[in-house]
């Protein structure tokens, strides 16, 4: 299938590097978004998103002349859908689906014969045929008879966005073969990764597998850590010699999941069938309490921490991202100064973040300056470069506590520091 005009609804951080990416390859692009905010700046040839080497991709889509925004969809030979899917509801754990059924709901009047919509937001299974087919045939036209739809996962990595957009594989699915079909022939004016056609709800379950796969196995890492502090074993060296089995591969344990994917998806599958996903609950709660855990660990390496200068470096949700959505390491400080910790935080990355209770530090001095112990809740390449005979030398105290596993113990604790590890259990022999 020849497509000429693409509509992308969503410009976030999906939608604008792949119609950025479309238009480059060639197509003629709208970018829509209800966000007139958005929309303004996007007229004005900026962008309102931090990715490494975004900025120089759209400006050149836009340059190009292949590349428009507006504040409504236009027909279009092909439409997709990257638009957010939060969770909300009293326990915030149901999926969202408002901005994707308003998107679909805007498409219905430019649908023609032919036309190919693809739906990317991560979506609770049957998303797709369910709640986006229906509306779509308010059109008069049917899904798989006059046009093709279908889902297609995204799986980027904030960060490296733009290179994996275009190398990593994709899977899409279709309500009918012909529409994924349709779909391969669109993503092929770029992707160079393997194109793997299936059906609709599949891509939908795969997309959710992957990040309920990862947050399971982060649950056992952090059991796991959990376990080691207990029996007087070192996690880290104990994971190391299981990952050394050629079928096993435990990740890192840490202060907990966070993030807007792998903290938020496996709700989506717990919500559709809570009956038949124990084991994805039990893992979300093992995550859930690992800041907690985490705290703890503190407390237990100050004794008190009622009126304790904490320096707590670090808030994002993963090293070297500016991201705080769902973060445990913002878990962990305000749970801190919820005990009475004077908690003073370093963000290098947003300098001005601190959760409730705790203080912003503009600068690691400043977070460090009287403290009496020094918590690693992220490990920022700063941060696991960090030179302890510099800490000791601002810092009264000598207290830290590494919750990533990404500290030297020996330069630490040749400096003079009681270093207490996450994880890392004391030898009883
Ligand atoms: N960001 C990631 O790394 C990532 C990775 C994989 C999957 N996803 C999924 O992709 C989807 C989009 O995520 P994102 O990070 O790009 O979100 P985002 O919040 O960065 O951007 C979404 C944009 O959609 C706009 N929007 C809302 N309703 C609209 C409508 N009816 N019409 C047009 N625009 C509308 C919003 O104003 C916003 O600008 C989500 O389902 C997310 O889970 C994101």
């Amino acid at each position: 299938m020849n497509f000429e005009t693409l509509c992308v609804l969503g410009m976030g951080y999906i939608g604008l590097p792949t119609a950025s990416t479309f238009a480059t390859h060639g197509l003629k692009v709208v970018g829509v978004d209800v966000n007139q905010r958005v929309v303004d700046v996007l007229r004005n040839g900026e962008v309102h998103i931090q990715e490494p080497g975004l900025r120089t991709l759209a400006q050149a889509a836009f340059r190009s002349g292949n590349l428009r925004v507006s504040e409504r969809p236009e027909p279009a030979d092909a439409f997709i859908i990257t638009v957010p899917t939060p969770l909300v509801g009293e326990d915030g754990k149901r999926a969202d689906l408002s901005y994707v059924i308003s998107a679909t709901e805007s498409i219905v009047p430019h649908l023609r014969t032919g036309s190919l919509v693809v739906l990317e937001s991560t979506c609770p299974p049957r998303t797709t045929v369910d709640v986006v087919a229906p509306i779509l045939a308010r059109s008069g036209l049917q899904p798989g008879t006059h046009f093709h739809l279908a889902y297609s996962p995204e799986r980027v990595l904030p960060g490296q966005i733009l290179r994996e957009l275009i190398e990593n594989a994709r899977v899409i699915g279709g309500v009918d073969r012909a529409s994924a079909e349709a779909g391969r022939d669109l993503y092929a004016l770029f992707v160079r990764g393997d194109i793997l056609l299936t059906d609709a709800t599949t891509a939908e379950m795969v997309k959710l597998m992957e990040n309920t796969y990862r947050d399971v196995n982060i649950a056992i890492a952090n059991e796991f850590a959990r376990l080691a502090e207990r029996f007087g074993v070192d996690v880290w060296r104990a994971i190391e010699l299981a990952n050394r089995h050629p079928r096993v591969s435990v990740l890192r344990p840490g202060p907990g999941v966070g993030g807007h994917c792998i903290s938020v998806d496996p709700w989506f599958l717990v919500e559709a069938a809570p009956d038949l996903s124990t084991l994805i609950q039990q893992a979300r709660q093992v995550n859930d309490d690992q800041p907690t855990h985490a705290m703890n660990l503190v407390r237990r390496a100050l004794g008190d921490l009622a009126g304790r200068r904490v320096a707590a470096l670090g808030l994002a949700y993963k090293p070297d991202v500016d991201d705080l959505r769902q973060s445990p390491a913002l878990e962990v400080a305000r749970l801190l100064a919820q005990a009475g910790a004077q908690v003073r935080c370093y963000e290098p990355y947003r300098r001005e973040a601190a959760p409730a209770g705790a203080e912003a530090s503009p600068s690691l001095e400043h977070a460090l300056e009287g403290a009496e112990a020094v918590v690693l809740l992220v490990d920022h390449k700063v941060f696991r470069e960090l030179d302890p005979e510099h800490v000791a030398g601002i810092m009264p105290g000598r207290v830290a506590v590494d919750l990533r596993g990404a500290w030297n113990r020996e330069a630490w604790q040749t400096t003079g520091f009681a270093l207490h590890v996450l994880g890392a259990g004391q030898s009883r022999g």
